[in-house]
């Protein structure tokens, strides 16, 4: 099993490009089986979750031409699709459901073999569900019950939708789906998540009619058919984030290049509150650890533009060292606690109580062995891991691997002390 060893790490100094966005790459990945032309999808992170979409496509039919050392890839799903998502994929990411809509449109049927809950929560489906349903999708109800998304409609038509939560994988769901339905489509409480604009910007070059992504209402007007094109993903703002906290935590000075500072506000203001100095140059973001006292601050994660769940445990990274007490509540999943155990094994003494972590500050840490309990966490508990005194062995990095690019390469060009050591 592969695992990284971290040390205590001097500041982190140099710069860092960002790549793109794994959760704005998955659903524009799944797009491209709305057409029968080809599509060319530029700075595409080299990501274990891009190699599952990737096989789930190759293995629906489609063409595919993976060339990540150039961040890029082809994909023409001509011709004759499957309609059935294999279970030994869709168990190795979740995202797959984002094929739900566009198999519909292209073959009449989906079946999705649903993996059950994961780390962070047992991931329901049902808005999903309730809005291809409103589009005339008939879903299968006992299949249902055995976990089994097995759906099949004729011809979608379009209606006015509200989410009961503003849901991306929703949103994305039924955007795809309302792009080739007929008629006007409403969806209302959407989610605004700045992937579902870059999804969107995707969709629309390819001559689909949506208006109103990044707001809560987005119209999406029915069209007959979509052309292949050409696109560049936006940056992993997530990505970002997660290096922004790492140069704070190490007291470091580090230029962030390639980022989107729009997508980043709720971020670059809990860690002024914390006392980083952050300033926008035409390079990137010059985010610095090494000026004032790190202090800590609370944080309550919300749907976009609030301070984005993903970013929850990497943020408690840095407040289990930061100058006094916080409070961190997590508002979006059920169980996105999972790494304060880790971060206890350190020394970090945070308790928690349901959606709520108390977290005292001001801890010296001691490496030690942990867990990637998830993809977020994995990064978290290795930001930890290049202040705590001594060694942190972090096993079950296949997680981390899912979601950050050339992780090990990207912190160790910045100084950190760090390595990979495979079986
Ligand atoms: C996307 O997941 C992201 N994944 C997640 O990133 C991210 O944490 C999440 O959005 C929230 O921002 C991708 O984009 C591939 P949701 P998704 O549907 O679409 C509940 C990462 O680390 N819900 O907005 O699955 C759900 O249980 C990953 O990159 C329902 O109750 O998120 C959760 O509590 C982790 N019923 C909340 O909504 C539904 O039908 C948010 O889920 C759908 C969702």
């Amino acid at each position: 099993m592969a695992k990284f060893l971290v040390q205590k790490s001097a500041p982190l100094r140099g710069e860092v490009k960002i790549s793109g966005s794994k959760n704005a790459v998955l659903p524009i990945m799944a797009a491209t089986l709305l057409t029968e032309e080809e599509c060319t999808i530029k700075d595409v992170p080299a990501l274990r979750d891009v190699d599952v979409m990737c096989e789930l496509l190759e293995n629906l039919g489609a063409t595919v031409n993976k060339d990540l050392k150039n961040n890029r890839v082809n994909i023409a799903a001509e011709g004759d699709i499957s309609y059935e998502a294999p279970f030994d994929l869709v168990k190795m990411m979740r995202a797959s459901i984002l094929v739900l809509g566009t198999l519909l449109l292209r073959t009449g049927r989906a079946v999705i073999h649903l993996p059950g809950g994961c780390a962070i929560g047992k991931r329901p489906v049902e808005l999903h569900l309730k809005g291809l349903k409103a589009l005339g999708v008939e879903i299968n109800e006992d299949q249902l019950l055995r976990g089994i998304v097995d759906a099949k409609a004729d011809e979608l038509k379009g209606c006015t939708i509200y989410l009961d939560f503003p849901s991306v994988g929703a949103t994305e769901v039924i955007i795809m789906a309302a792009s080739l339905a007929k008629g006007i489509t409403v969806l209302e409480n959407a989610a605004q998540e700045p992937e579902i604009v870059d999804l969107a910007n995707f969709l629309n070059k390819m001559g689909a009619r949506i208006k109103g992504a990044g707001t809560d209402t987005i119209k999406i007007e029915g069209v007959e058919r979509l052309k292949g094109v050409s696109h560049h993903v936006i940056p992993d703002r997530i990505e970002a984030g997660t290096f922004m906290v790492g140069a704070v935590i190490t007291r470091g000075n580090v230029l962030v290049k390639n980022i989107v500072p729009d997508h980043l506000k709720a971020v670059i203001a809990k860690l002024r509150e914390c006392g980083a100095e952050i300033s926008m140059t035409d390079e990137g973001l010059r985010v610095r650890g090494d000026v004032n006292t790190i202090v800590s601050t609370d944080v309550k994660t919300l749907p976009y533009p609030g301070f984005p769940t993903d970013m929850q445990s990497p943020f408690m990274a840095l407040l289990t060292v930061a100058k006094g007490p916080s409070v961190v509540i997590e508002t979006v999943f059920e169980n996105r606690f999972m790494h304060v155990g880790e971060f206890n094994r350190m020394g970090a003494n945070i308790k928690t109580d349901g959606s709520c972590a108390i977290i005292p500050g001001d801890k010296s840490l001691q490496g030690a062995q942990v867990v990637a309990t998830d993809l977020r966490a994995g990064a978290a508990v290795v930001l930890t891991g290049l202040v705590a005194e001594g060694t942190t062995e972090v096993t079950q990095i296949y997680h981390i691997d899912r979601g950050y690019e050339n992780f090990v390469d990207k912190l160790r060009t910045l100084g950190a002390n760090i390595m990979r050591m495979e079986d």
